[in-house]
């Protein structure tokens, strides 16, 4: 880290303490699903904060995935002339970051993936998101118990938590919930020859036996939310802050 970045980092850190500056937290969601188990997870995490906070849902917004030109490496900014530049600007304006997603095929969401791609502008020779406190929320249907099934939980948290650390951001943790498998919604979950539901659950797994899963109803995940929240507070300094508002 360069001795610049150093200072910077410090000089944000101290300006926070001291109340100087407003601190906002921005929350963004790559689930297409609305009001899904994802974003009500994420606002559950924002919540705790205590802090100013946005939440975007990046199906509202067009994002196209980074073309690696590098056409960004002078200016900071994205030759691609779409939501993502005005996305990007909102995440350098932020003091902390926490993105939330979903994993079909058992990786990151596309959309989500596309807006951390799209982060790049902001690493060239300032660092924009380095020392940020940063958090990731993810859903996935694969029970984590069978270990027959490819991890997809730890997958989606992979790509946020590398993301920041590539950056040099402070990861300060995770929000694991146990989403739905479209085939308990699709009408076909008991009859479909390719349902995810004996797959997942087992051969005598129906749509009845499974059911739908909620995050309010999964207090180990609420939990981790509300402290999710909590430490980037603390990350933040603002965490006698948050703390108070979280229990008003
Ligand atoms: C096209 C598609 C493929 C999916 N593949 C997987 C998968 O491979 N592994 C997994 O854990 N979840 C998979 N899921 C389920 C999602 O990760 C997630 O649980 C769900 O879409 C979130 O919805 P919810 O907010 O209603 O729970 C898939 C979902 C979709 C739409």
């Amino acid at each position: 880290m360069t001795l610049i970045l150093q200072r910077r980092i410090i000089i944000s850190v101290l300006a926070i303490q001291e109340r100087k500056i407003k601190v906002k937290v921005l929350g963004v969601s790559g689930s297409p699903i609305k009001n899904s188990n994802t974003d009500r997870a994420l606002k559950a995490v924002l919540d705790a904060t205590g802090c100013e906070t946005e939440c975007v849902k990046l199906m509202d917004y067009t994002i196209e995935p980074c073309r690696a030109c590098l056409g960004c490496v002078k200016t900071n900014t994205c030759v691609i002339k779409d939501d993502g530049i005005a996305l990007t600007e909102k995440a350098k304006a932020a003091d902390a970051l926490v993105i939330a997603g979903f994993t079909p095929y058992s990786t990151i969401d596309s959309r989500t993936k596309a807006f951390i791609e799209r982060l790049y502008p902001l690493r060239h020779t300032h660092g924009f998101m380095a020392g940020k406190p940063g958090g990731v929320v993810i859903t996935f249907a694969a029970p984590e118990e069978n270990d027959m099934l490819p991890p997809a939980g730890q997958m989606g948290i992979n790509a946020v938590q590398f993301y920041m650390m590539e950056e040099g951001m402070n990861f300060v943790g995770a929000v694991k919930i146990q989403g739905n498998v479209p085939c308990v919604k699709c009408v076909y979950g008991d009859e479909c020859k390719m349902s995810g539901i004996p797959m997942l659950y087992g051969p005598d797994a129906t749509v009845d036996s499974v059911g739908i899963k909620s995050f309010e109803e999964q207090p180990v995940a609420v939990e981790a939310a509300r402290e999710l929240g909590h430490k980037i507070a603390e990350a933040l300094g603002t965490a006698n802050k948050a703390i108070d508002s979280h229990e008003k």
